[in-house]
């Protein structure tokens, strides 16, 4: 009993103190294999409206980064930015590379006859959270990015998406961490929390 106290407690202050590392900042590093598994695992399992599973999760590592970059997310780019400058061109040519793994969160909800769609989709952003959260706590550096290539229809494709039905909840990004992250400006508590 007193260990799971404990447990519940470290979990508690995890929460109170965690941050995202950038992509921009984190180091591709190298996840373990058994982590990233754990990670996955823990990741979907999450509070689910009529355990629809209204998600899946695609997991980019390795070479698939560099293709995928190079294949989608730079020709598209410059389908929409021909005149794009030679830093844009380099950063839009490397935007998974900076991670060691990337996964993206496809939202696939489903029909039914009373569960609506915006709670399937909520359930997507639990997700993101959870994957992103367990990433953290195994002291990767990780974070949540949709950018502009999650609202690409090539790259839904690419990643098995079906347009017009799933959508890209986010990519959760994971590296190594080079620096401790700066805490960034958080919400007021008066401000957002009421009591009736
Ligand atoms: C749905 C969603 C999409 C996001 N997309 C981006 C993004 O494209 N670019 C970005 O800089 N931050 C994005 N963020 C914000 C960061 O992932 C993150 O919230 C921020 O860095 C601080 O998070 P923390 O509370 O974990 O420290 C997004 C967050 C969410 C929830």
């Amino acid at each position: 009993m007193k260990g799971l106290k404990m447990a519940q407690n470290s979990f508690i202050d995890f929460l109170g103190n965690r941050r995202s590392v950038t992509a921009k900042k984190m180091a591709r590093g190298n996840i373990n294999r058994d982590h990233l598994r754990q990670i996955l695992s823990v990741g979907i399992r999450v509070p689910d409206h009529g355990a629809l599973k209204p998600w899946r999760l695609v997991v980019i590592t390795g070479a698939k980064r560099k293709q995928i970059d190079e294949e989608v997310i730079f020709p598209e780019f410059i389908k929409a930015n021909p005149h794009a400058s030679a830093e844009n061109h380099s950063m839009e040519k490397t935007r998974l590379q900076r991670a060691d793994v990337v996964i993206a969160v496809i939202s696939s909800p489903v029909q039914h006859k009373s569960i609506p769609k915006w709670e399937m989709q909520l359930s997507a952003g639990a997700v993101c959270t959870t994957l992103l959260y367990a990433a953290q706590s195994l002291d990767y550096a990780a974070q949540w990015l949709t950018e502009w290539y999650s609202y690409n229809q090539e790259m839904l494709k690419t990643l098995g998406g079906e347009p017009g039905r799933e959508q890209i909840a986010g990519f959760i990004y994971i590296g190594e961490k080079v620096t401790a992250p700066m805490e960034r400006t958080r919400p007021n508590f008066e401000t957002i929390v009421s009591y009736l």
